[in-house]
């Protein structure tokens, strides 16, 4: 009764509706005020039922080829949903991918997804690393036939979506509404931001130098990032080309989406192909190893300049580090509404 009430409240043609950002417990998602509104889907209304089985398909190794693997074997919550220190991930029978693990927090606000932004929507993407040889490596379609042997699955479609007809695109739907919930702001900066708790002087020298050498450029606003895709001067030439690979256009060659500054002391190796295995790496290459190239120079101009000009000291540099360390979120990490069900 409960499930066809919230879903006869819903219509499909419903626009998408402003959630108001509320701190409180009987919200499904809630987000602090420092972050910006939030966006539901209408045509993927959140529910409790939705939340609780994409947690189960999350976590469940019935996802991949041979029982082996779920989303969460490279997306583990411990290190804020990244790969266990791994610069790129391993599959089915332990072959390698090509690039490092994304975190998957605050993608509610997010509409470019991948490290080339090849998709746009949760729902979209949750069946690719489902479908990717070199992750989980079966069609959906073989999926949901395992999960129809299920009783409990039978049972926690039937709650999500008013009936227990288990498909691909319902199975994508309550992993989007999953992957949507985890939203990461309650790090000790934002508990600085809200008055709770005070910085440390070192952190507050760090803030003001990113802010000096113009890493808010790009990782800006409350989610640390723009979003947005950038040629950071990684290299001369591109053996991945990110999102120029996608769009297929040469000036969009060796841009990669921004990743969030959050929880970065927690999601080591760094980059796209995870060259960097330390924050002090990170800060000597944006320091002093910024390569301009042909699609780094018309973008980041005036960032390498100024990063190339003026070299950190190390003490900036340990400061600047601290800064980011205040960004981890020991309560997202931690949080039971995104662990391990089977457990
Ligand atoms: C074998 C390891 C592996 C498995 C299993 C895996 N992922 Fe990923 N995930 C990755 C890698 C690597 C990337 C970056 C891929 C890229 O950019 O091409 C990624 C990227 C993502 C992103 C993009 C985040 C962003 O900021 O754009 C999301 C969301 C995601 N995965 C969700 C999932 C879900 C849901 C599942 C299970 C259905 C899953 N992943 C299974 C390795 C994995
Ligand atoms: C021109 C935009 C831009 C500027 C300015 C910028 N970044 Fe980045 N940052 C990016 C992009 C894009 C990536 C991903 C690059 C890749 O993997 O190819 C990235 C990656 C990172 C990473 C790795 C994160 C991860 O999860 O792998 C860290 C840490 C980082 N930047 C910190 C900084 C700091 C500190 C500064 C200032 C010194 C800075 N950035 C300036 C765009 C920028």
């Amino acid at each position: 009764m409960f499930v066809a009430l919230a879903f006869s409240s819903c219509k499909p043609d419903e626009p998408d509706t402003i959630l108001k950002n509320q701190k409180n417990d009987t919200a499904l998602i809630s987000v602090s005020s420092e972050m910006p509104p939030i966006v539901k889907f209408s045509d993927n209304p959140i529910t409790k039922a939705g939340l609780d089985l994409g947690r189960f398909l999350f976590y469940d190794t019935l996802l991949s080829q041979n029982n082996t693997i779920s989303c969460a074997s490279c997306h583990n919550q411990a290190m804020a949903f990244t790969d266990n220190n791994k610069k790129v991930s391993e599959g089915t029978v332990k072959q390698l991918g090509t690039r490092n693990a994304m975190p998957t927090f605050n993608l509610i606000w997010f509409d470019s997804l991948f490290w080339d932004s090849r998709a746009s929507r949760l729902k979209q993407l949750a069946l690719m690393p489902i479908q990717n040889p070199l992750e989980m490596n079966i069609t959906p379609e073989a999926v949901v036939e395992k999960l129809k042997l299920s009783s409990l699955y039978k049972l926690k479609f039937k709650n999500a979506f008013g009936s227990d007809t288990i498909t691909p695109e319902r199975l994508a739907m309550a992993l989007e509404q999953f992957l949507m919930s985890i939203v990461s702001d309650n790090s000790r900066f934002d508990k600085s931001k809200r008055g709770e708790v005070a910085l440390t002087p070192e952190e507050n020298r760090g803030f003001e130098i990113a802010g000096q050498k113009g890493c808010f450029n790009c990782h800006k606003t409350s989610l640390f990032t723009d979003n947005l895709s950038h040629n950071t001067g990684l290299d001369l030439y591109f053996t991945d080309k990110g999102l120029g690979g996608f769009t297929k256009k040469y000036n969009q060659e060796g841009k990669f989406k921004t990743p969030s500054l959050r929880n970065v002391a927690l999601t080591a190796p760094y980059m796209h192909d995870g060259r960097f295995e330390t924050l002090e790496k990170v800060i000597e290459f944006y320091d002093h190893d910024v390569i301009p190239n042909l699609n780094s120079r018309n973008i980041s101009r005036t960032f390498i300049e100024q990063a190339t000009r003026n070299r950190i000291s190390q003490e900036d540099s340990k400061a600047l580090i601290a800064f980011l360390n205040s960004l981890t979120d020991y309560d997202m990490v931690t949080n039971p509404k995104f662990s391990n069900p089977f457990k």
